[in-house]
């Protein structure tokens, strides 16, 4: 076995029942104190937090050494504004293709924010060329290749943290977590995730659209289709196309994802999974759904996840809420419910609706993986990659399902769902929604997806070939995501 995949068994996470292990690295031979080399991949919006989120880790020895773009305008202004504020000392190189950056012997840790189709190949890619990555949720774009992330790590021996922040709210949602499981509210009985966010169209693009000449297309598109651009922005609008995106759930979605199954403590898949949802109130270039709720059946207890890009009603500014929380997590117990309003806290209540407990806090999560980089101890970190495949995969299983639906009126999808404890419920205040948004559902009907049992073991679903074809994308070469033993 090669040194660079030899790793030392550590210890067995509480928190995940996981086996852990101590990362070696390309710097591993460095002292504690040296400086790290980071680089960043993607900056056109998130990426841009990667960089003000390493420059102010300057004191502590993280240095931006590189930054990667496919649009050369983007990288341009990248470069430019860590030349002004290192008054020109720091010197960062510039890549618009990521596989010389992984080349750079000198970069011991790159952070990705690329679109969602890039992740695990720009993650492992890195790893094999011994670098410590962060990478954004949802981590992969289809469940397969987050796995082959996972084994990466541990095949070589990374330190991999996942972009769910709220990961690092260890006194605010993360003391919650521990506070619910350690039974204060009594069983859990759901876990639901929200996701109540204004998406408005992204408009009707008349045919084929012009790359902007900045731009390196055929990088950008790496391992999904290279095909004609047909949406008037190239940049972010991606999310609504299933060949690059996946939809709200996979983008704001998956942190709340995440939040719900962290309450729940599961570290598998679910066992059998639904959607249902539709893109609704506008007609848009956009694939993906627009309203939706994924039902996870879990054994213990459900979790349902709601997506709404509508907003309260027709001419209304504001999004729904529900006990406080539009972009959130509930957890209702036997003796009350949870709210996690937002990525920093949680508040419990008891069954008459009154506050009981508050609980407060975040740490950075940038500075958390720099720690994790530097300790070698992958249980340093507040959300290791396994975390992230689970969570980004629920979204993915989530689609699956919604992508192989049919079109069906609200009765006879009232009918099919009802047996599910909690989805009538969910869907009736769905359906109230759509109307004060004047979305007549019996006329634009609602796409009901098949109810999907699935192998969390293999990661596999059981007698649905269909689904199991939408569980690994077709890479287009040479952008193939490897498959790690
Ligand atoms: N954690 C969070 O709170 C948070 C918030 C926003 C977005 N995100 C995530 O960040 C990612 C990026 O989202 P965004 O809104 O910034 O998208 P974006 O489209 O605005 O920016 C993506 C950037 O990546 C570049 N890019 C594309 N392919 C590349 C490649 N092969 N190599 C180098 N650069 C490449 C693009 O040119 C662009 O500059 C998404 O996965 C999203 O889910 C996370």
């Amino acid at each position: 076995m090669s040194s660079r995949r030899r790793f030392i068994q550590q210890s067995v996470a509480a928190t995940t029942g996981g086996v852990f292990y101590i990362a070696k690295t390309s710097w591993a031979q460095k002292s504690p104190g040296d400086t790290i080399n980071m680089a960043v991949i993607g900056f056109h919006g998130r990426g841009g937090s990667h960089i003000s989120g390493y420059k102010a880790q300057a004191k502590e020895g993280v240095r931006i050494a590189a930054l990667c773009d496919v649009d050369r305008a983007v990288l341009d202004k990248g470069l430019a504004g860590l030349d002004k504020d290192g008054g020109g000392k720091l010197k960062a190189a510039g890549y618009t293709d990521m596989r010389k950056l992984f080349e750079n012997k000198d970069i011991d840790a790159v952070s990705i924010a690329t679109p969602n189709h890039w992740h695990s190949l720009a993650a492992i890619w890195a790893m094999q060329a011994g670098k410590d990555v962060y990478v954004e949720k949802p981590v992969s774009h289809n469940v397969w290749e987050g796995r082959q992330m996972v084994k990466a790590a541990r095949r070589y021996g990374k330190i991999v943290q996942t972009g769910t922040q709220s990961r690092s709210s260890r006194e605010g949602i993360f003391a919650a977590v521990k506070w619910v499981q350690a039974g204060n509210l009594g069983k859990v009985l759901l876990s639901r995730g929200l996701c109540y966010k204004r998406r408005d169209s992204i408009g009707k693009a008349e045919g084929v659209q012009p790359v902007p000449d900045t731009i390196d297309y055929d990088l950008w598109c790496g391992p999904a289709p290279k095909k004609d651009l047909t949406r008037k922005k190239l940049h972010y609008d991606w999310h609504w196309t299933w060949d690059y995106g996946n939809g709200d759930l996979g983008n704001q979605g998956i942190h709340q994802m995440d939040i719900a199954r962290w309450f729940l403590g599961e570290m598998a898949l679910s066992p059998r999974v639904w959607s249902v949802g539709g893109r609704l109130g506008y007609e848009d270039d956009g694939e993906t759904a627009n309203t939706q709720i994924v039902f996870h059946d879990y054994e213990k207890a459900p979790l349902i996840f709601e997506v709404r890009g509508l907003p309260q009603g027709k001419s209304a500014k504001d999004m729904d809420k529900l006990k406080g929380a539009g972009v959130g997590v509930i957890v209702e117990c036997e003796g009350g419910y949870v709210v996690v309003p937002a990525y920093t806290g949680a508040i419990a209540y008891d069954k008459e609706g009154k506050q009981i407990q508050e609980w407060k806090g975040a740490e950075d999560h940038f500075k958390n993986f720099i720690t994790a980089c530097r300790s070698r101890r992958v249980e340093d970190l507040n959300a290791d990659i396994l975390e992230g495949h689970l969570s980004s995969a629920l979204c993915h299983t989530g689609n699956i399902s919604y992508r192989l639906g049919a079109k069906e009126k609200p009765d006879a999808i009232l009918e099919k769902i009802k047996g599910d404890r909690f989805a009538a419920e969910s869907f009736a205040r769905m359906k109230e929604h759509l109307a004060k948004n004047e979305v007549d559902v019996t006329k634009d009907m609602l796409t009901l997806g098949p109810a999907l049992k699935f192998d969390p073991e293999k990661e596999r679903f059981i007698d649905s070939e269909a689904a199991n074809a939408l569980v690994k994308d077709k890479y287009r070469e040479p952008f193939v995501v490897p498959e790690i033993a």
